[in-house]
């Protein structure tokens, strides 16, 4: 079965195609991140707009670099939430119109279940051992979850945040630094070169319960820029205290968490499962425990419709699919999602 995958939630326009077979076939891309860069952030309207007049393009394009038409797909599947709602229309109009041209099924995909599936995705026909039960830690530029998997598409929330997401928390204090959107990648560069001990920036909630909290860290970063002034203070060790302090907190949270549910596999997903800090961390963690942890290509980690299409693949394959109907569903929590009975196909 090959199956087309629409990422429109927010600001890139992903589209790609996945094969059940084979894996990936191909992927395109568009960021809207300079579209937003001057306002500091994204302008929902600005960014359904600009899906729309990127999403054709961005198929054709696909199409190309696959040596695929139309005719060769079997399903069409789009994010339906959690997203902007503007945003979302776009690739669920885009995509339900398509598949209902061709006369194959649609289905609306949950934003994080891409992300979270992401690990298990086959690429250059290569995919991971990775079997159900086992921890997935989510941490995106809207979301940081813990999430217990029991079975594919079987979510139980074991902790989240309270308030800032962990990717939030570093693209606020980036840009307090300055620096461009999205701060993450930007503050992990400077911080190679900083002192993760210059600052003593506070573990939120560190030893309390299985929840997140990251405002009051967003806080102490901003005292300091106040009193040593963003221009006169060392960025990176700042950056370096930064990272330091959400990698702690990750890394010991995942710990907990997987101790709780007597489980020693962890998938980490989202933009800021790209961070090799984290990754190394918890790697060397992980081994300290006889356990293993999974992620996916850096490429994989942030927002893309090869996630869409892998997921909603997995769904599709085990017989669900969405009637003519489109909705959209800004807010929808992962553990109302049906299991994916891979039994079914
Ligand atoms: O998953 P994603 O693309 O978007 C959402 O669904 O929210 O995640 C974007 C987030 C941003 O906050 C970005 O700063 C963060 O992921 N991010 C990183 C890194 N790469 C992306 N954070 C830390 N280190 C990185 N290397
Ligand atoms: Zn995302």
């Amino acid at each position: 079965m090959r199956v087309l995958g629409i990422e429109t939630s927010c600001d890139e326009t992903g589209l790609a195609i996945v094969d059940s077979e084979t894996g990936l076939i191909g992927h395109v891309l568009y960021s809207q991140i300079a579209l937003h860069e001057i306002y500091g952030g994204v302008v929902p309207e600005l960014a359904s707009r600009d899906h729309i007049k990127k999403i054709t393009l961005l198929l054709e394009q696909l199409f190309v670099q696959t040596g695929l038409t139309k005719a060769d797909l079997d399903g069409v599947v789009y994010t339906r939430g959690p997203g902007l709602v503007g945003a979302l229309m776009t690739g669920a109009l885009f995509g339900r119109a398509l598949a209902m041209g061709l006369g194959i099924p649609a289905l609306g995909v949950h934003h994080l279940e891409g992300h979270l599936l992401s690990p298990l995705m086959k690429v250059d026909g290569q995919a991971p051992e990775i079997s159900t039960p086992f921890v997935a830690l989510l941490v995106s530029g809207g979301h940081t979850q813990l999430v217990a998997v029991r079975a594919l598409g079987a979510y139980e929330l074991i902790g989240e945040s309270i308030d800032d997401a962990a990717g939030e928390c570093f693209d606020k204090c980036a840009k307090m630094l300055g620096l461009p959107y999205p701060g993450g990648p930007q503050v992990a560069k400077l911080a190679q070169s900083g002192n993760p001990k210059a600052y003593d920036l506070p573990r939120p909630l560190l030893h309390k319960g299985a929840d997140f909290s990251f405002s009051g860290l967003k806080s102490a970063v901003r005292r300091v820029v106040e009193a040593e002034g963003a221009d006169k203070l060392n960025h990176a060790d700042l950056c370096a205290s930064l990272q330091a302090a959400i990698v702690e907190v990750l890394v010991k949270k995942s710990l907990k968490a997987l101790k709780a549910v007597d489980l020693d596999t962890l998938v980490i997903a989202g933009g800021v499962s790209a961070n090799t800090e984290l990754r190394a961390q918890l790697e060397a963690e992980l081994s300290r425990i006889g356990g293993q942890v999974f992620y996916a290509p850096t490429e994989f980690c942030t927002d893309n419709g090869a996630m869409i299409a892998h997921a909603g693949l997995l769904r599709l394959m085990a017989g669900q699919s969405d009637g003519l109907n489109i909705s959209t569903t800004p807010r929808w929590p992962l553990s109302e999602l049906e299991p994916i009975d891979a039994t079914a196909h």
